[in-house]
């Protein structure tokens, strides 16, 4: 029996194909205390049975994780959260997992908050031999200025462990931060379908951080819906050569779960509201109406999630216009019908989208440098404060509320693309939002160009840090809008 078992062992070490027989022992060698990066943007596109592995094995603890999110509670990475074999996590979004935020905020975990961008940069450094770069992403936040929570004392009180400040440099006239480069002791990674030599082709928005993480990675161990014969791939369709991928298996019973079934619906639902969600959704029109009138023909448009995103329900039809998704799409359709959901073609908000034809897919590395090389034309996204001279609050209430920042810091620090804020004038509590200086960490040094809210616009005039109060709403009055407006502005209505 032995003889036999050092037989396959030795014919396993002298068979090229990098075909391993099951998720178990493809990741047979991952030790306790490795650095795992893991691709995926919420659940599309993660590697659901090296996880399964991995959380099937609980005596190894102690990993690093490197991925965008951590899944939800009962799947993805919250898998391995939920049996604490994760030390660490390096992430841009904690939002949507709650067992992530209570360990992180009950000091049970460390977490590195990084911008979605820098995430996909910093790992596709690492993969490309490349110690660091300057981006200008984070400028003027705690992401330069260091001091953002990485482990909390178990009463979340106090930081224990905190960010460092960045290098910080001059280009151009421009400030930049240097951000080092991620590797990784393993990659789990998900394609649609791979061949032996280890060739994969991804599917829809489930591309998003897989290759930039297979790259990174001393190992990478590749899971996929099918396994082709060498060839069937041909070279034009090939996404990631397979000199990155050094292991593949078969995945089994992919659920590949939807995180929000999102669709077009027939029937005008806002007949069924109560009164008050009424005034709600009538003050969200007016907003969202407004922030229609900023696309012109032609633009290339990032939408934040919730009121941003309904602004393309108000295009104009006669214009086009082109709707990135940071996740990877660039020309996003509407929301599915019912029944033609696509687990694998979701938005940066995790919603079911559709493609339309002159779409495009591509990674999220590769659309992190369409937007901070500035290659959008406008940004629309929400804010909880503006400050008068343009600066954005909108990714965390310390200690109570953390969501992480997403895209939200590399999308407003792309110098030429516009970005408009959509938001209520005043919170629901009756504070002002609009401000002489944010209260909150900032998401973006005086990167605001226009303000849009129930009552009017104002148009930031960043060189000399001023509002300048452009349009009232219907039935708004200059005094209404002093009232409820933290700072001066001028008024200079068209
Ligand atoms: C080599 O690996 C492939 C894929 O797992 C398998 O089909 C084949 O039997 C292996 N050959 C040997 C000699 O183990
Ligand atoms: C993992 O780290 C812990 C804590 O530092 C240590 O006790 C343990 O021996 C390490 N395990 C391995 C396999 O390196």
């Amino acid at each position: 029996m032995i003889f036999r078992k050092n037989v396959q062992l030795i014919l396993r070490r002298f068979n090229h194909s990098k075909i391993y027989p099951s998720a178990k022992d493809a990741i047979d060698d991952i030790k306790s205390n490795q650095t795992i990066l893991v691709g995926g943007f919420g659940l599309c596109g993660i590697p659901e049975n090296l996880i399964k592995a991995l959380n099937e094995t609980p005596e190894k603890t102690g990993f690093t994780m490197v991925s965008n999110n951590a899944g939800v509670d009962n799947f993805g990475l919250g898998l391995l959260l939920k049996t604490k074999q994760i030390k660490k996590m390096i992430s841009s979004y904690v939002g949507e997992n709650a067992e992530f935020a209570r360990q992180y905020l009950q000091g049970e975990l460390e977490v590195e908050l990084t911008p979605q961008g820098t995430l996909a940069e910093r790992v596709r450094a690492g993969g490309a031999g490349i110690p660091a770069f300057y981006t200008s992403t984070g400028v003027g936040t705690d992401v330069q200025l260091g001091g953002i929570p990485i482990k909390y004392t178990t009463d979340g009180k106090e930081a224990l462990i905190k960010s460092t400040p960045r290098e910080s440099r001059v280009f151009n006239g421009k400030r930049y931060i240097m951000e080092e480069a991620i590797t990784g002791d393993f990659s789990l990674i998900k394609a649609w379908k791979g061949d032996s030599f280890g060739n994969l082709v991804f599917r829809g928005s489930a591309r998003n951080f897989n290759p930039a993480m297979a790259k990174a990675g001393k190992i990478c161990i590749a899971e996929v819906e099918e396994i082709v014969p060498v060839g069937t791939l041909t070279p034009n369709e090939i996404h990631l050569p397979g000199v990155y991928v050094q292991r593949l298996i078969k995945g089994l019973n992919y659920e590949k779960r939807i995180e929000k079934l999102t669709l077009t619906k027939d029937e005008d639902v806002s007949k069924t509201a109560t009164s008050k969600d009424d005034v709600a959704a009538k003050m969200r029109e007016r907003i969202v109406r407004r922030a229609a009138k900023e696309f012109k023909n032609g633009m290339y448009v990032n939408l934040g999630i919730g009121m941003p995103m309904l602004a393309s329900n108000y295009v104009d039809p006669s214009i086009t216009v082109h709707l990135q998704s940071e996740n990877g799409i660039l020309g996003l359709g509407p929301f599915p019908k019912p029944g033609l959901q696509d687990p694998d073609l979701i938005n940066a908000g995790k919603e079911t989208v559709t493609m339309i034809p002159g779409s495009s897919l591509f990674s999220s590395d590769d659309s992190f440098a369409m937007i901070r090389g500035s290659h959008i034309d406008l940004t629309i996204l929400g804010a909880m404060e503006v400050a008068q001279n343009g600066d954005l609050a909108n990714w965390i209430i310390p200690k109570k509320m953390v969501k992480g920042m997403g895209g939200a810091m590399d999308l407003v620090s792309a110098h030429k693309t516009k970005v408009v804020v959509t938001m209520e004038h005043v919170a629901k509590n009756g504070r002002h939002k609009i401000l002489k200086s944010c209260s909150l960490p900032l998401t973006g040094e005086r990167c605001v160009d226009t303000i849009i809210t129930d009552l009017c616009v104002f148009d930031v005039d960043k060189k000399r840090g001023t509002l300048v109060l452009k349009e009232l709403c219907e039935g708004v009055t200059v005094e209404d809008v002093k009232k409820n407006t933290g700072c001066d502005f001028e008024i200079d209505l068209v």
